[in-house]
């Protein structure tokens, strides 16, 4: 028994050592413009949704949901999100393809996640990915807004689907034109 243990250890030290080494020796890529495998993506996305339904409150959203909270949830996706996640006019972000993994297109291809998912994923960022941890950077009422304009993409009330038009000089697009665009899946 001690022999198997003493084997058990040497080997994962072994191993250990192996990954610094290969690590060390430059043989790991760097770089954001690759697009992952689809095995990696399927495991990165699938550790994602198990960590954040373990450790992501399940809290409803404080802040009334109106035009105006609706309308201030655009802006603040348009001056933070909008970079990465594309701009209101529906086009994919300029990101798109030069981050690893690749920001979603979020009014492309709309989540269908629970608020206090989305809110969770808003406040605390998703580790080794360009998604950053907007708790420093904005209030929780901004990640509420911008959290229920996510989650309403498809539901907007008349008065902010003027408001986007008006704005952004695109009228929203209603939920069936939003599955158009095939070449975005997101990973759930
Ligand atoms: C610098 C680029 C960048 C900015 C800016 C950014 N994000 Fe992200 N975001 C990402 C990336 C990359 C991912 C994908 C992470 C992954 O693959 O797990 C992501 C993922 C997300 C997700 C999770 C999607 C899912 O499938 O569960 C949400 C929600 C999200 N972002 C919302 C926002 C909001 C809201 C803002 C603005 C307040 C924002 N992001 C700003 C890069 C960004």
């Amino acid at each position: 028994m001690r022999g198997f243990i003493l084997g058990v250890i040497v080997t994962l030290i072994v191993l250990f050592a192996v990954a610094l080494a290969i690590a060390d020796l430059g043989f790991l890529p760097t770089s954001a413009d690759a697009t992952p495998p689809a095995f990696e993506t399927r495991m990165a996305s699938s550790a994602l949704d198990a960590s954040m339904n373990r450790h992501a409150p399940r809290v409803n959203n404080p802040v009334p949901v109106n035009d105006e909270s609706l309308i201030d949830g655009a802006k603040i996706y348009t001056m933070n999100c909008a970079v990465c996640h594309g701009t209101m006019d529906y086009k994919p972000s300029a990101l798109e393809h030069s981050m690893y993994p690749p920001p979603p297109q979020l009014l492309l291809d709309p989540l269908d996640d629970p608020e206090w998912h989305i809110f969770y994923a808003v406040r605390t960022g998703v580790r080794y990915t360009g998604m950053p941890s907007w708790s420093k950077a904005l209030s929780n009422d901004d990640m509420w807004q911008v959290t229920a304009f996510l989650s309403h993409l498809d539901k907007l009330p008349p008065a902010v689907q003027t408001y986007w038009k008006n704005a952004y000089g695109v009228a929203p697009r209603s939920g069936e034109e939003h599955h158009e665009h095939g070449a975005h899946e997101h990973g759930d």
